[in-house]
Formats: C-alpha cells, structure tokens, sequence
C-alpha cells in the first residue's frame, strides 16, 4: 500500500526574541508566573517585514533543502494556519509563489492549534489517492498580530513561527513496520466555540478581531480529548505506550503535556517539549518541535512518533508516524 513517507523538516522564526521579563512592562505579570504556570520562558515576535507568507516560505525553503528537494519536485503545498497574510488569497498560494512554483495546487487549512495536525492528514490522503506524490505541509503563524496586549491572560501566551515537512508517496507492506503515517485521528465539536476565538471575522465585524480564551476551561477539557483521540491511533495501529519513541505534543502548556504524558503512560524521557522556547504558536508548534528534535539528532529514521494538537474550535487530533 501507499504511504506517505517525511523526507524532510524545516523551521524559521522571527528575529525578536521577546522574554517573560520584557512582557513585564506590557501587562501586570511576572517571569515567575508565566513558568510555573505555562512552561514558557521566552517567545518570538514577527517584525512588519515577517508575515505567515515569509515564515512559511522560509520553513518550506528548510524542509525542501533537508530533504534534498526543490519546488520543482513539489505537486501541492498545505498550509494550516489562523493568520494568513490576506482573507484570500490563500497563503499557501503567496508561498507557492515565492517559491517559483508555477505547476501544481496549494491551499489553506484552518483548524487553529490542531491545523498541522489536519493537515498531515489531508496531505497523507491526497498522497494515498493518488492525487500528489509529494506534499509540503506547513505550519505558520504570525499570532502577536491578533493578540489583545492589554489582556495579560492571553499575550504572554503565544508566539510566531513556522515549520514545515515534506511528505512523499513511497510502497509500504500495510503493517506497523512501515515507514510513514500509520494512523490519525481527528475530532471537532463546534459547541465549545466560546472558550476560545477570535472576535472578528470578515463576515461579522469586518475586522480581523482579538484571540479571546478562558483559560481554565480550555485546560479542563484538553488532557481528555488529546488522550481519546491518541488511544484511538494507538488501537488503529495495534500499538501501546510504551512502542513510541517520540511524543511530539502541541507546545500550549507545559502541565497539559505533562498531564497528558502521564495519563498515557509515555515515559518522560520520550517527551519533545519546546514551549519553553516558542511559547505556544497554535499550528507551527507541532513543525517547530519536530524541527528541533530532528535537528539536535533525538528523532531518527525508523522511529516511531506520535503528534497531538487540541484548539479553538474545539478541534483535535493526533497522527502516529514512522519517521
Ligand atoms: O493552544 C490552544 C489551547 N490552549 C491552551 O491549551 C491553553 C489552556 N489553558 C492554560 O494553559 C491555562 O489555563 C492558563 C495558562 C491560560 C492559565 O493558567 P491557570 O492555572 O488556569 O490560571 P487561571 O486562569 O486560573 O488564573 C489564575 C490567576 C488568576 O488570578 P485570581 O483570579 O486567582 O486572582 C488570573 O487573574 O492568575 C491570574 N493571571 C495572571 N497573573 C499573572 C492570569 N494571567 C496572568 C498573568 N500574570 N499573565
């Protein structure tokens, strides 16, 4: 059978780097606050000249060169993100044309924090139907732009950048052994839309809006959901805990992910955790953390690695892969 095989990952951030010290003189909050209660140390803050379109092109520039690639082997381009550069077109278009590619498709996906995770799936899909044979899925975001910085429950939260893969059609045998995607699950359930969005939109305000959370019901609802829909991905792929090498969670919060750990029984050790690093980047921070730990050596060709992301919407999902 067809499978969609990771050839390659990039990643870009801006190049401000803002600390929780330097928020200290925005809103009424403290270093301490923000690592006991988040994990989060220090995040990055895209300047005019970085958009969603400049990062994302950046990361795919990285994942085509680490998969030994350029845009001319490409046949369709994913981006997930919440923060295009324009209403439409859609960014992945922009980035399809900044990277001279003049053949193929591109489009936007919207699923906030799980949309890399939506988008691996989609991408594996179009893969396995014949579709594309080789896919860029990326993650970016530029979240400061839609942040509320009066509101000291949700800026010190989040931060921008990008990352990317590169996704190919390769034969596998149809067994746990093979390399590249095994198994997803994805879940969404409107009823929760309160808890965490934007409140702007082209169709209501006319504006772009502010990210409006409430925290705490967020946290109450994320380490179940995460959990379900993993425990789905390991029974569909016939595994356990403890035959995962990587879990490469989304990067909102460092107790979610402990948590979440925890439940499951995955060893720490095997935990990629990068949200002290990046803060949380909603669609990018799956990449971002995938990018980090396949660049320092942890993650390796063969290994088995589960991604989760949960968000606004509420919108949920994990994906298992064989690296
Ligand atoms: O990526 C999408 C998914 N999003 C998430 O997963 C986010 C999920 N939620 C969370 O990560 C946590 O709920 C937060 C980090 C947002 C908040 O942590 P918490 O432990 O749930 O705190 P809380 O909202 O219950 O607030 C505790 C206190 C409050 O003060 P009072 O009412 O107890 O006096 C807040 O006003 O902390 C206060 N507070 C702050 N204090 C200093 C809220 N924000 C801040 C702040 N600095 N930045």
């Amino acid at each position: 059978m067809i499978r969609s095989v990771v050839l390659g990952v990039g990643s870009s951030l801006p190049r401000r780097v803002m600390k929780n010290t330097d928020l200290e003189g925005v809103v009424e909050t403290s270093d301490e606050w923000i690592i006991q209660r988040t994990g989060i140390r220090q995040r990055y803050i895209a300047a005019d000249d970085e958009t969603t379109a400049s990062l994302g092109e950046a990361a795919a520039r990285a994942a085509l060169a680490s998969a030994g690639l350029t845009a001319d082997d490409i046949d369709l381009i994913v981006l997930a993100t919440s923060t295009p550069n324009n209403t439409f077109p859609a960014t992945a278009v922009e980035i399809q044309e900044r990277l001279g590619m003049r053949h193929g498709f591109a489009f936007d996906m919207q699923a906030v924090c799980s949309g890399f995770v939506y988008a691996v799936t989609t991408a594996d899909l179009y893969i396995r139907g014949g579709l594309a044979k080789r896919v860029l899925v990326i993650g970016s975001e530029t979240f400061s732009r839609i942040l509320d910085w009066k509101d000291r429950s949700t800026c010190v939260l989040f931060g921008d950048g990008a990352g990317a893969v590169v996704l190919e059609a390769a034969e596998g045998e149809g067994t746990v052994a093979d390399r590249g995607v095994l198994a997803q699950s994805l879940r969404s359930d409107g009823s929760h839309k309160e808890k965490l969005y934007v409140d702007g939109g082209p169709s209501t305000t006319g504006t772009v809006g502010h990210l409006r959370m409430e925290g705490r019901e967020v946290f109450k609802h994320a380490v179940g959901m995460i959990t379900d829909v993993i425990e789905e991905t390991f029974s569909q792929a016939g595994i356990t805990a403890d035959d995962l090498d990587w879990f490469v969670p989304h990067q909102a919060n460092k107790r979610i992910i402990d948590a979440s750990a925890k439940k499951l029984g995955i060893a720490e050790q095997k935990v990629v955790v990068t949200v002290d690093l990046h803060g949380n980047t909603s669609a990018a921070s799956v990449p971002l953390a995938l990018s980090v730990a396949v660049g320092d050596g942890r993650i390796k060709k063969g290994d088995l690695v589960l991604l989760e992301a949960m968000g606004g919407g509420f919108t949920w999902g994990a994906v298992l892969i064989r690296w």
